[in-house]
């Protein structure tokens, strides 16, 4: 038998216990694939978050930050992301662990990248909850039992749905509270998808999904633009409403004076990366599963662009002109933001049912934004499983149906956990706090930094650009080794020190924050004791092809 079949022989032995299956699935097109990270990047990000960053910082002026960061972190680590994940795609590595451990060829490093897959879990917990109200908003418009009022109506009807008045609240009528029956439901939906696997779950759904959700929300901006000024009152016309989310100079401030505040800047940076899905281990699981010679380039453009364009100009000139036309400036004001919608739930689950209360034909344009909401939560949710289903198939040798049982048992504790921990949505909030805003950081440094560092500008940029249809601008290489990660490392010292000590004292003083760290904490050594597993596998692997006298591009 000659060396090489000999060893592939070896390698699928039920004696060896695993099957070394360089990559058992592609996309099964480029068009997909895109889509797919797209659909992964557009979500509640772009029409909760992003509507409610530009509220609170006064709003076109965030438009600065945001764009900055876009260019010199947005696109630069999406590159980098896409390129380690095809790198170690094409050697047979689909987890974060196994991708991080093959580009850097260090088994500690395994386990640093499981912390992605933690991340992943934990984000799939809470959005899966919030994913539920979406589903739920679009039943009672589309049944026509959301009912109307002022602004205290929708409010308290918010904190019904949210559970916001104490812990435990939805689960006083056992089960059958129509928010954890959102919840589930839309549970179910996302492991029927994920069950039926990369082509066929995510990549079918992210096809009908993305451009459903972009005929929604064309239909809904057109209504928005052509509202004129309904209330007949001064300044809120739309017009006015434009002018408030495009022109920088906030409100009673110079555009310097905006611009000065290091907040606005850590916020810009903040909602690129929840937005693209930067350094969640997401993108670079989807380009493992890419071709040797696909445009992984000009997809991850694509994706970016098609998500800045999704918030940056759909969402905003929806959400925030068609609050302006109805309320006035007052309610845009970042202090009245704050200190009544406390987050971004509160534009889009408070404020937006109250304005589709006062437009004609309100049930159907309801409809359709909760419906658009809903899509766009369960191509971004369904990406977040993919990388603990990578994992577990990877690292305990599990064939799909285990490893969805597994991963659907983790995270129906954690959404649960979510569900009941609802007194000011504090288990939702320690989750977002800790992945949202510290994870996600660290995991996109280490990301360029191995895009930049380990594999080296001239490997990287290799593979970046085989069968790209773009030059990557040479501009991009110094960029990707020395900005990104500086600009980093800037954000995160800034945000650490102006948040940090205010969260010490919230951890000591408060027993949900520390139950969902608890939480939190058994999940990452879960999914330590799987990488652990996997190394082994993959250990056991090198030594049978180091045996056998065989390279890596052999098997
Ligand atoms: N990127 C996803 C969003 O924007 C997580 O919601």
């Amino acid at each position: 038998m000659p060396k090489l079949a000999q060893t592939q022989a070896i390698l699928s032995s039920p004696t060896v216990g695993f099957v070394n299956s360089p990559r058992k699935e592609n996309w099964a097109t480029q068009f997909g694939v895109i889509l797919a990270v797209t659909g992964s990047a557009v979500g509640l990000g772009n029409f909760l978050r992003f509507p409610g960053q530009v509220a609170t910082y006064g709003g076109g002026a965030f438009m600065i930050p945001y764009f900055v960061a876009f260019l010199l972190l947005g696109i630069p680590i999406a590159w980098a992301e896409w390129t380690i994940g095809r790198y170690a795609g094409v050697r047979g590595f689909n987890s974060a662990p196994g991708i991080f451990r093959c580009v850097t060829g260090k088994r500690g490093m395994a386990y640093c990248g499981s912390l992605c897959v933690t991340l992943t879990t934990i984000i799939f917990s809470y959005y899966i909850f919030i994913e539920g109200w979406c589903l739920l908003y679009a039943v009672r418009y589309l049944t026509g039992s959301i009912g109307s009022g002022s602004s205290e109506y929708f409010a308290a009807l918010f904190n019904q749905t949210s559970g916001m008045a104490g812990h435990g609240t939805l689960f006083q009528g056992g089960l059958l509270n129509p928010s954890l029956l959102g919840m589930f439901a839309c549970f179910a939906f996302n492991f029927f998808l994920i069950y039926r696997g990369v082509v066929k779950g995510i990549e079918w759904f992210c096809k009908l999904a993305l451009p459903a959700l972009l005929i929604c929300s064309f239909v809904i901006l057109f209504r928005v633009l052509t509202l004129g000024n309904p209330t007949g009152l001064p300044g809120q016309s739309v017009l006015d409403g434009l002018n408030f989310v495009w022109n920088p100079a906030a409100p009673g401030k110079t555009i310097l004076q905006t611009l000065s505040d290091p907040k606005i800047w850590l916020a810009g940076a903040g909602q690129v990366f929840f937005s693209l899905s930067l350094g969640f281990g997401v993108i670079c699981t989807y380009a493992s599963y890419t071709r040797r010679r696909d445009d992984i380039a000009l997809s991850s453009l694509t994706a970016a662009a098609g998500n800045g364009f999704c918030e940056a100009v759909v969402a905003v000139m929806m959400v925030v002109p068609a609050t302006f036309i109805f309320f006035g400036p007052a309610f845009l004001d970042p202090a009245f933001v704050k200190a009544n919608l406390g987050n971004s739930f509160g534009l889009g689950f408070q404020t937006l049912p109250n304005v589709f209360a006062q437009m004609p034909l309100g049930n159907f344009f309801g409809f359709l934004f909760f419906s658009l909401l809903f899509l766009a939560a369960v191509t971004s949710s369904i990406s977040t499983l993919q990388p603990g289903i990578a994992l577990l198939e990877e690292g305990l040798r599990l064939n799909r149906k285990a490893s969805v049982t597994i991963m659907g048992l983790i995270t129906l504790v954690g959404a649960c956990f979510t569900a009941y921990f609802t007194d000011k949505l504090t288990a939702l909030d320690t989750f977002d706090f800790w992945v949202a805003n510290i994870l996600i950081f660290i995991m996109a440094g280490v990301q360029v930094f191995m895009f930049g560092w380990v594999l080296g500008l001239k490997t990287s940029m290799a593979e970046l650009e085989r069968g790209a249809a773009i030059k990557i601008p040479r501009f991009y290489c110094f960029v990707m080794k020395y900005v990104s990660p500086l600009y980093l490392l800037v954000v995160f010292v800034a945000w650490a020190f102006l948040s940090m000590p205010d969260y010490l004292a919230v951890i000591r003083d408060n027993k949900v924050v520390q139950m969902s760290i608890g939480f939190m904490t058994l999940v990452m050594l879960f999914n330590f004791f799987v990488t652990a597993q996997a190394v082994t596998h993959w250990e056991k692997e090198d030594r049978l092809k180091q045996d056998a006298g065989l390279t890596e591009g052999e098997l």
